[in-house]
């Protein structure tokens, strides 16, 4: 399209403004009636939508690609595919990449990658998160290996900022091949649901490899990835909703590893007892009720932003505000599978904990959990080494830990679950708590085995050591007395007790041993 000497005629400003208009077209008006008309935003309309109005610096708007084959040397497109620069979010600074599907599908050349990594490098060095907007059909076929280069480069770059700042990838229409390990290696994965897909290999090829019939809705749509795979955190209605989930999970952020999230303005000293909370714990133990209206009754108003909402949902997680102070939470569920640790509760919640930890977002667990999940199914497709990285993400975490035992805490799950031992920093238990190896039921059956086949009526003697364990056993309070439970706390009480151990532990210092990196079950 560009034509390098299309502007001997005019003047240097005119050639500029030129040039300007051009880029502004990317692909060209066809093809962003086409975007449109398949329900979809340009790259620069999604662009205007993320940053603060006037704020974006577009930086590589002239990039063109390098490559001549395959009619390359024919076709130019200023900024080549992908708009890149800085700007504000929220009176905050934040880079972006912008993916341009009317210039050859938004496709990575080599070019289209240094531009990314421009932006990257630059996000690195001055602390600020980066947001990649895609919408990609993957390498650039024309290009061959530099392309691929040009992935490998993104990957490189996604890996050394992890960590260091944030990253979030939105996607905004198909992102195949390559397009879709850079979001993979980001902080948090947002889809638009009906117009984005993300898939190693098509419909096509899936085919011809497997031989099976898929559409690619329901091999790499936002429902198939927000609660099959758990590859997307968030699925989102449309764009704008997309968008606008990307600048509320900002919100609860640093800019970088080392800041702390910012705090709203929040006034010390007022009531903060909840007594809707003192009722929600059911009278029978073995019936269900909602982590969410605990968090909800613990949390300032309407500061709950669940993330993988749709995935392993026998484990709650999420960011609120207490106090005005950004946290991070892990809640059992006791609605889904009695809120059982299973293989997928357990790499959502650990990847969770890594983010909050990375990023310096204190983290409070709500516990009611009777164990992990038992069977061959979840053995034999790895519970140990999932659960494990749970285990291992909890045991890592240095920044500020809080547990609250609402009700069950049994077995290798009390451990788990952001225990004393390895290292929270504050626990407390509801009255109605139970600490114990496990459910007295299965207790008494173990360890009285002999003493009840002996009794005359083997029933009531069971009954009579479930009782006796329960009483010993399923109380907070064997717990309190070794310290392992920090204080036993009426529910209504919560929000209270957590807004001033939060402000206790804000200046918090933990090191972990010196060594190169440590190596996560993974
Ligand atoms: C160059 C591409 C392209 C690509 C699309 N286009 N993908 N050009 N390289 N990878 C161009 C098309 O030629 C077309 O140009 C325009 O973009 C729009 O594409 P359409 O096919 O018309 O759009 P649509 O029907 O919406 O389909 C979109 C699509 C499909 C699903 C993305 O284009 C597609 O399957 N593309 C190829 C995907 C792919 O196999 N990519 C390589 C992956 S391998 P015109 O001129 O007509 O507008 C890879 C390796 C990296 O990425 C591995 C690293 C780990």
């Amino acid at each position: 399209m560009s034509d390098p000497h299309a502007d001997a005629q005019l003047s240097p400003l005119e050639v500029l403004a030129r040039k300007n208009a051009e880029a502004l077209l990317g692909g060209g008006q066809a093809r962003i009636d086409a975007q449109h008309k398949k329900g979809k935003l340009t790259a620069r309309e999604r662009i205007d939508l993320l940053f603060d109005e006037g704020s974006f610096e577009e930086i590589g708007k002239f990039v063109m690609h390098r490559s001549k084959d395959f009619g390359l040397d024919k076709e130019y497109y200023l900024g080549d595919g992908v708009v890149t620069g800085y700007g504000t979010v929220q009176g905050r600074l934040v880079y972006a990449f912008s993916q341009d599907f009317t210039v050859f599908g938004g496709s990575l050349s080599e070019t289209h990658a240094e531009k990314i990594v421009k932006i990257m490098d630059l996000a690195m060095k001055n602390g600020a998160p980066v947001i990649g907007l895609n919408d990609s059909g993957g390498a650039r076929i024309q290009e061959g290996v530099v392309s691929l280069g040009g992935y490998a480069d993104i990957f490189y770059k996604n890996t050394l900022a992890s960590g260091v700042v944030p990253q979030l990838s939105a996607i905004m229409g198909p992102c195949a091949g390559g397009a879709v390990y850079s979001p993979a290696i980001t902080d948090f994965i947002l889809m638009v649901e009906d117009t984005s897909y993300m898939f190693v290999t098509g419909p096509n090829v899936v085919k011809t490899v497997t031989h099976e019939t898929v559409t690619s809705e329901e091999l790499g749509g936002a429902s198939t990835h927000s609660a099959k795979s758990g590859v997307t955190h968030f699925s989102c209605a449309n764009e704008v909703a997309c968008i606008t989930r990307v600048k509320q999970l900002l919100s609860y952020m640093p800019q970088n590893c080392e800041e702390t999230a910012p705090m709203l303005p929040y006034e010390a000293g007022q009531n903060e007892s909840r007594p809707v909370l003192d009722t929600i714990m059911p009278e029978n133990p073995n019936q269900p009720y909602d982590m969410r209206e605990v968090i909800e009754g613990i949390i300032d108003a309407d500061s709950f932003l669940e993330v993988h909402q749709n995935f392993g949902e026998n484990i709650v997680v999420g960011f609120a505000r207490l106090g005005g102070r950004s946290i991070g939470i892990v809640g059992n569920q006791p609605a889904v599978l009695a809120g059982v640790l299973d293989i997928n509760a357990s790499t959502k919640a650990a990847r969770f904990v890594r983010f909050c930890d990375s990023f310096n977002i204190p983290l409070l667990v709500l516990e009611d959990v009777p164990g992990f999940l038992p069977g061959t199914d979840q053995e034999w497709r790895g519970i140990i080494t999932n659960g494990a990285k749970l285990l291992y993400a909890f045991c890592e975490a240095t920044v500020p830990r809080i547990t609250v035992i609402t009700r069950k805490a049994y077995g290798g799950a009390y451990d788990v679950m952001n225990s004393k031992h390895i290292g929270a920093d504050m626990n407390y238990a509801w009255p109605t708590a139970e600490i114990a190896v496990m459910g007295a039921k299965g207790a008494a059956e173990i360890i009285f085995k002999r003493e009840i086949a002996a009794a005359e009526n083997p029933e009531a003697k069971l009954q009579e050591k479930v009782d006796e364990y329960q009483q010993k056993f399923a109380t907070p309070y064997r717990a309190a007395h070794r310290g392992f439970v920090d204080e036993v706390i009426l529910p209504s009480q919560t929000r209270q007790k957590l807004i001033r151990a939060f402000k206790m532990l804000e200046n918090k210092v933990a090191t972990l041993p010196r060594k190169k990196h440590g190596n996560i079950p993974l």
